[in-house]
């Protein structure tokens, strides 16, 4: 399976801050945003990435993150020039996703969950249409939002509705079998003219093929699109790592776990930030080997 992080969008809802930097860029708390959705298909054993994002862009995500080699994964870049839709996205990674299944996740989104890792390593084995994730909120009109039967099965599909039906936000992570591509091409540009990944979704439910795995209330989901959200998520972050002594989304732990590195090549990955408690926390972890591995992450050590 590909992966694909779609960072693009002018993030307009956090003006100024996002005037002179991405979105994506931001920290939250002690790491910038993206790692967060990109730690996610790293869990799921995704090796092979492309990072969407604006032109003017992209040259920040180069340099923080390379070719990916250093984290034994492979990442590419491709331009979105104006933002026509999240479903744009596997319009500008076809060639990249070829004829493989294929695996979206938004730039600003944030998982974090029990045994999640290992969730997500059993569902990308094997999709067929495709897989979304649900997830509980306060306020679902500003998400897509999803409708179930009482078998849990998913039975409607609406983008921010006004007046929504349940409160089944649908998260930013979606798996999509290889027909996905063609089902973007032929799919007619909205009332805002953009393609909605609502609309792809639609159609694989319209042909019984979209299956919804429900996040249950154990489970963390944020968004960080508003100032409130982005402070919230730090917030969320900072607490958590304070009080367990591991730190979330820390994508080179996650490479030496996923056994996409080995043990030294992660400790070099801390040592060149050593001056900082992130760096210093990639070289103790490295440095105590087995011992600490959360168990949240859900995964076998390599
Ligand atoms: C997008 C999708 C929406 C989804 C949300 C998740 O909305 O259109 O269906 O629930 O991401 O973050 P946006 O954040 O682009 O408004």
């Amino acid at each position: 399976m590909k992966g694909i992080v779609l960072a693009g969008g002018h993030g307009t809802r956090l003006h100024p801050i996002t005037l002179g930097v991405s979105k994506q860029l931001l920290p939250v708390y002690d790491k910038p945003l993206i790692y967060y959705p990109l730690s996610v298909l790293m869990l799921a054993g995704i090796t092979e990435i492309q990072i969407i994002s604006s032109p003017e862009d992209l040259d920040g995500f180069r340099r923080l993150l390379g070719d990916g080699s250093s984290l034994g994964i492979s990442l590419s870049y491709a331009e979105q020039d104006k933002p026509r839709g999240l479903a744009d996205a596997f319009l500008i990674a076809a060639d990249h996703i070829g004829d493989d299944s294929v695996a979206l996740v938004l730039g600003d989104n944030i998982f974090h969950g029990p045994k999640f890792g290992a969730l997500l390593h059993r569902t990308v084995r094997n999709v067929e249409g495709c897989v979304l994730f649900g997830y509980p909120v306060r306020d679902p009109e500003r998400y897509g939002v999803g409708e179930v039967d009482e078998r849990g099965r998913l039975v409607s599909i609406e983008e921010k509705p006004a007046r929504p039906r349940t409160n089944l936000a649908i998260t930013g992570l979606y798996l999509y079998d290889n027909k996905v591509v063609d089902i973007a091409r032929r799919l007619p540009p909205s009332a805002r003219g953009e393609l909605e990944i609502t609309d792809v979704n639609r159609t694989y439910l319209e042909r019984g093929e979209a299956t919804l795995i429900q996040l249950g209330r154990g489970f963390v989901w944020l968004d960080a699109g508003t100032h409130e959200a982005l402070t919230d998520a730090g917030q969320y972050i900072q607490i958590l790592e304070h009080r367990q002594g591991v730190r979330i989304a820390c994508v080179e732990e996650i490479a030496w776990r996923m056994g996409y590195i080995d043990r030294e090549a992660c400790f070099r990955l801390g040592g060149r930030m050593s001056k900082s408690p992130y760096g210093r926390y990639i070289m103790e972890v490295a440095k105590n080997g087995i011992e600490k591995q959360p168990k949240e992450m859900g995964i076998s050590m390599p």
